[in-house]
């Protein structure tokens, strides 16, 4: 099978790629490299800003690929303060992988969209159903981007799958709490709460996450889905700095900061969707935190 990766040499999509090359694909990654620094060497590598319109797309020789669509800026609370440089990486570059689905008549594309979309839910687990409110511009443009990939697929037959991923962590994680407090440790500088550190999310473990990918884009039937993709619990950032003491060692210094713009309070998706495909993910939240810090710092003291 042929795929295209956008944003494929990102944290996400550097594994993606991985595991497609392992698996004998033929994989062509579209990225411009402004996050992103992981490039499988059997992959094709095309350094390219999804910003403007990809032209050359009949030079790509593909036919009916899939498109895994992960090119974006991840960032909640840059997303606040950049609104602009946000809506071009998440809405347009969108726009843009959709019409590259449309001209290669792709046979499937797949979106990474995210929790935010739900805001701060008052259901918990909160199912596809829930309507969107969300609370960042990044949770709104992904929004955006699964109305136009809903558009895309009914109005030119494209079939597509949007993912709302959890907290995704572990292996090469470059952004987020487990990367920032493993960050600030080899600094020696003290780690950073936001706000009361009672706000809880739910993370899925990388090798979970490639899993679900796989079987969300290989059984999904619809011209157009969405699928959850979360854990079957949370965990708090107070329980995060808890496991992280165990890493860290006596002497760390923890500081309360404001709480950020953006933040949700509490997230925890509905998981019984994907899990009717045959998917459960193989460690819960807190697992999959001291899994992350085991790849990020080493073995816990
Ligand atoms: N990591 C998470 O916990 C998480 C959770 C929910 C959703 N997501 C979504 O998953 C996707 C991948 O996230 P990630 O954590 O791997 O982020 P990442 O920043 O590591 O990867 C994004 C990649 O996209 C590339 N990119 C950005 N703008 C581009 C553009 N205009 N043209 C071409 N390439 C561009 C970057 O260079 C980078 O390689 C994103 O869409 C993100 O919103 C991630």
């Amino acid at each position: 099978m042929e795929y295209i990766v956008t944003g494929g040499a990102g944290y996400i999509g550097g594994h993606v790629v991985d595991m497609l090359v392992s698996n004998k694909q033929d994989v062509t990654v579209i990225d411009d490299m402004s996050s992103g620094n992981h490039v499988n060497k059997k992959s094709k590598f095309i350094k390219f800003d999804l910003r403007k319109q990809f032209t050359e797309y009949k030079k790509l020789d593909l036919e009916s690929p899939i498109i895994i669509h992960l090119a974006a800026n991840p960032d909640v609370k840059e997303s606040m303060n950049n609104i602009q440089d946000h809506y071009e990486r998440d809405v347009t570059a969108t726009l843009n992988a959709l019409e590259l689905a449309r001209k290669l008549d792709a046979s499937k594309i797949i979106f990474s969209s995210t929790s935010a979309v739900y805001g701060n839910a008052v259901q918990m687990p909160t199912p596809e159903s829930y309507p969107s409110n969300p609370i960042s511009n990044y949770g709104m443009f992904k929004v955006l981007g699964e109305g136009m990939l809903e558009y895309y697929s009914e109005n030119y037959g494209i079939k597509s799958v949007a993912l709302r991923f959890a907290n995704i962590t572990g292996g090469r994680v470059s952004h987020g709490i487990m990367y920032n407090f493993a960050h600030l440790l080899k600094k020696n500088a003290p780690i950073e709460i936001w706000g009361d550190g009672k706000q809880s999310k739910s993370y899925i473990y990388i090798s979970d996450l490639l899993n679900a990918m796989m079987i969300a884009t290989n059984k999904s039937k619809k011209t157009f889905d969405v699928f959850n993709i979360g854990n079957v619990d949370s965990c708090s950032v107070l329980e995060i700095v808890e496991i992280f003491m165990k890493y860290a060692g006596p002497g760390i210094k923890a500081n309360h900061i404001g709480s950020q713009a953006g933040d949700v309070r509490t997230m925890l998706l509905d998981i019984s969707k994907i899990s009717s495909l045959g998917w459960k993910p193989t460690c819960n939240s807190r697992q999959a935190v001291s899994k992350s810090f085991d790849d990020l710092i080493g073995k816990a003291k």
